[in-house]
Formats: C-alpha cells, sequence, structure tokens
C-alpha cells in the first residue's frame, strides 16, 4: 500500500486511522502487506532500521536518492522512503504560506519511492494506492515499467479517499514529473487544463475502490463527482464501494487510556464521569449533568458541513445545550465556533488543535455527535461515536448513510440547515423526554460491529480475483 499517511506515524485525518488499521487486518488474514510512505519531518525513526541506501529516485530531470527504513507494526512492515529534499519539512502537505509549491514532485518522488521498494524489499502482486499523493504510481508502472520483469502481473488498486482533493497541477509540471506530453489528454491526466494526479489514478490502474458503497454511487454523479464524474460512470465495471471500519484496540471506551473513566454496553456508570471530565476540558459549565453535550470533531473544511451551523447559529445560541468542538482547518470555521463561544461561554467552547487525547474525551463525554457534512466518502468519527454510547446526528449521505440507522442515530436530509436542525431537535427530544428510548439507541449503537473484518475480507477477495488467483467475478458497484 501506498499513502501519505498512517497511524501511529503521522495523521491529518481519516486516510490515516485507514493506513493504520487496515493493513494489520489484512495481515491477520494471511494477506502478506506493507506499506509505503514518505519520512516526514515529524516521524520519529526511534526503533527504525534502516534497510536501502541510496535508493535512486528518477524525478523528471534530476536525480534524486533515498534511503529507506523500516518499522514492523502489527505484523506489518512500514517502509518509510527518506528524501530529506522533498519531506523533511514542516507540515505534510502545506506551510504557514499555503500548499507547498512542490506536491507534485513529492509525491511523484514518493510513487518513484514505492516502486523501489517493491522492486528491492518488498515483491507485491498488488500495488494499492491511496489517494492524489499515490495516484501518478500506476500512470509511472504503465508508462515505464510495462516490460520490466519485476512488474509482470501487477496490478494496481486505486482507493479514493475523497474525491475533493485532486492534486491538480500546472501542464509546465509535467516535464519535472518526468511524464510525456502525449499523457496530456483528456481521456488520461488532461482535467481542465491541468496534470490531475487523481485522475491518472482513476484511469491507469486496474481496479478502484473508494470507502462507501453510498459513496461508489455518489461520485458517479455530478453533484458528487468533482468533475470526474463521467469518467467514474466510464470505470464503474471496475470500481466498489468497500466501507471502513474501526480499530477497536484504539477506540473503545472499554480500554480507553484517554478517557476519564471506562464503560462498555453492560455498564454505561463510567460515561457520566467522562462528560464531566470533558466539560472541565473545555471550560463549560459541570453544574447540570442533564444539560446535553453535543460534540464535534472534525477538521474545519468546507466539506464537513459547517456552513450549516453558521446559518442556524442564532437559533442555536438560545437552545439549551453545550456543543464542544475540536477542530483545525479553515479559519472561518474556527471563527464561527469562536464567535459562539464569545455570545454563550456557557454553552459553546472550541479547541482549534490537532489533540489525539481530546478528540477521544470529545467521543466519550458527549451525549449526541454532530457530523453534517456536505458529502462524506466515509467517515469514521460516526462510528466512532457508536462504540461511545455518543449517539450521531448526520447528513444521509456516503458512509454516514451507509453507517448510522433509525436504530442508532439521527440523519437528515436534504443537505439543509432546517433539516439538521429538525434532526437535532428530535434527537434533543429522545434524549429529554425518553430516557429508556435513548439508551436503547447508545446500547445498539454500541453493539454494532464496525470492526475492519469485512472490509478486509472484501479487499483480499479483490486482490486474488485481481492477481488472478480467483475467477469468480468480483461484483462492481
Ligand atoms: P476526514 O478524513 O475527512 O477528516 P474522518 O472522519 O474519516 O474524516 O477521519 C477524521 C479523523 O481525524 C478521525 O480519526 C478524527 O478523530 C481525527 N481528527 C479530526 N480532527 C481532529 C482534531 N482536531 N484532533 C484530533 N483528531 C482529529
Ligand atoms: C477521507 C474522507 C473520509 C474518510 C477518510 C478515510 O478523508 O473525507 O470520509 O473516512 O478519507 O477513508
Amino acid at each position: 500500500m501506498v499513502t501519505s499517511e498512517a497511524t501511529p506515524f503521522i495523521k491529518t485525518g481519516g486516510l490515516a486511522d485507514v493506513l493504520g488499521s487496515l493493513p494489520p487486518a489484512l495481515a491477520a488474514r494471511g494477506v502478506e502487506t506493507a506499506v509505503v510512505l514518505p519520512r516526514h519531518r515529524a516521524i520519529s525513526l526511534e526503533g527504525a532500521e534502516r534497510v536501502w541506501d541510496s535508493l535512486p529516485l528518477l524525478v523528471g530531470p534530476y536525480q534524486y536518492y533515498a534511503s529507506v527504513w523500516r518499522i514492523d507494526r502489527q505484523g506489518v512492515p512500514y517502509f518509510f522512503i527518506d528524501c530529506p529534499p522533498f519531506f523533511d519539512r514542516d507540515g505534510i502537505y502545506a506551510g504557514p504560506w499555503g500548499d507547498h509549491w512542490d506536491n507534485d514532485t513529492r509525491f511523484a518522488a514518493l510513487c518513484h519511492g514505492a516502486l523501489g521498494v517493491a522492486r528491492h524489499l518488498f515483491r507485491p502482486d498488488i500495488i494499492h494506492c491511496h489517494d492524489w499523493q499515490a495516484g501518478l504510481l500506476p500512470v509511472y508502472l504503465k508508462q515505464f515499467f510495462q516490460g520490466d520483469p519485476t512488474f509482470y502481473g501487477v496490478r494496481t488498486v486505486f482507493t479514493i479517499h475523497n474525491m475533493g482533493y485532486h492534486g491538480s497541477f500546472l501542464k509546465e509540471r509535467l516535464y519535472w514529473l518526468g511524464l510525456p506530453e502525449w499523457t496530456f489528454r483528456p481521456d488520461l491526466l488532461e482535467h481542465h487544463g491541468r496534470v490531475n494526479f487523481l485522475k491518472g489514478g482513476i484511469v491507469y490502474s486496474d481496479y478502484v475502490t473508494t470507502v462507501s458503497p453510498t459513496y461508489a454511487g455518489e461520485i458517479q454523479t455530478p453533484e458528487h463527482g468533482f468533475g470526474l464524474d463521467g469518467l467514474m460512470r466510464a470505470r464503474a465495471g471496475f470500481l466498489k464501494g468497500i466501507l471502513n471500519g474501526v480499530d477497536y484496540s484504539v477506540w473503545s471506551p472499554e480500554n480507553d487510556p484517554h478517557i476519564a473513566a471506562a464503560y462498555s454496553a453492560g455498564d454505561l456508570a463510567g460515561k457520566a464521569a467522562c462528560k464531566q471530565d470533558l466539560l472541565a476540558e473545555f471550560g463549560l459549565p459541570q453544574d447540570d449533568p442533564d444539560v446535553p453535550v453535543i460534540g464535534i470533531v472534525s477538521r474545519f473544511a468546507t466539506q464537513k458541513g459547517f456552513d450549516l451551523i453558521a446559518e442556524v447559529a442564532h437559533d442555536l445560541v438560545h437552545w439549551n445545550i453545550r456543543i464542544a468542538a475540536l477542530g483545525t482547518g479553515e479559519k472561518q470555521y474556527e471563527e464561527l465556533f469562536r464567535h459562539l463561544a464569545s455570545v454563550r461561554p456557557d454553552r459553546f467552547s472550541v479547541r482549534a488543535t490537532f489533540s489525539e487525547k481530546l478528540a477521544h474525551k470529545v467521543e466519550a463525554g458527549s451525549d449526541i455527535f454532530l457530523m453534517p457534512s456536505r458529502y462524506e466518502p466515509c467517515g469514521l468519527n460516526q462510528m466512532y461515536s457508536l462504540r461511545y454510547g455518543t449517539v450521531p446526528v448526520v447528513h444521509a449521505t456516503g458512509g454516514l448513510e451507509d453507517s448510522i440507522d433509525q436504530a442508532t442515530g439521527f440523519k437528515f436530509r436534504p443537505y439543509s440547515a432546517w433539516a439538521m436542525l429538525d434532526a437535532l431537535r428530535a434527537a434533543l427530544t429522545v434524549y429529554a423526554t425518553g430516557k429508556p428510548t435513548w439508551r436503547a439507541m447508545m446500547e445498539t449503537g454500541m453493539r454494532r460491529d464496525f470492526s475492519w473484518n469485512a472490509a478486509a475480507a472484501e479487499y483480499a477477495t479483490l486482490y486474488r480475483h485481481l492477481a488472478g488467483e480467483s475467477f469468480a467475478a468480483f461484483g462492481a458497484s
């Protein structure tokens, strides 16, 4: 697998969670799996073994050299491409002045590094690329290594974790990426006059997956296709949505080192202590344990639906609720929550930081988890919430549609502020007046199984099919 991030090494979002837990789940099923990622500055190499020196990376006209480090974790070798000119910097995608100017060549280098690992250190049958950062790998493989015996029979899978991030660069950059001019065609890498890495991954891979069945359908529509819906329809026979899973060794209130008290579906007593702890942590009043706490953990981005909250903020400030929001990203949404907190410091609190510990505390200490995402390829926090007995209120889209139902949460559609308020009202009504129903929802959610088993089995079947070990047709969405 090729990725730009993976827990516990480096994380900005759900992609990292997936790459930290799907590979071990595959390994546990007997699918030998390795992961290749950049050695970003923030990754500590303590305990790592240096397994290759001077791996040549030919990126466009320049030759770079990388060393490769290896850390074994839960039966999976993680290989780190250590190439300081590209990766020894703060911010894995962006610095204080915006996206790194050379993100195209940086991630082209990752792709070359991964091909080097496949040549020298781990011979795969399948190379599974994740998101635009790994999108050029299938392109390089098909363009340059078609006749290379090392790669005979190697098949590629490309997983779209988010259609909204294309990795789109100026046409002039083709040369610096070592790509011939003729790949700049609308049926290959060109998209609206630019080189598009995501499109490269989709076009050149043998099979494409995305992270929920509903999202696999949605990306074939103009509304959610980000201009690539036609391409997705064309590739529909080679596309499948596989719902992500949850790593319950990290996300379970029974044994979570970050939360104030342990609890489980059978014994919920500890959740009250977690709620008090969360209120204290966010500086919210702890006087009335019956006031519902609504938790948010999110990247602050347009995708996540905060425009809906902005639209009805004037209404929300009058509700007898408390909102604890944890997130980083676009300043406008941080400002929104700061503004709410300044108007009603007893009801709203925001922590604009990236904190694993606080994320766990919000999951455990809230009564309701709000996720009004405009679109959501899969979404992990709603599934974490279920495990913590925190009832999700979600927009019925993508993985939110697939993982939440009437027995476990509240869904709204269409995507409108009023629909969201209706769902929140419904949740608060059951919370306040229907304690047994509420408790049943919590317990049902806690007992749902979203472990990686099911997804790992599906990926394993797909790999076997592509490697020619199984002639059974692999269903597409
Ligand atoms: P996305 O990848 O689109 O951001 P997901 O729901 O798939 O959304 O995954 C988000 C992951 O990032 C979750 O593990 C969530 O807990 C984590 N996360 C998001 N924001 C923060 C934050 N400010 N602090 C800690 N963890 C965060
Ligand atoms: C992306 C998506 C999110 C998904 C995650 C992991 O970041 O936005 O919905 O859960 O990838 O697949």
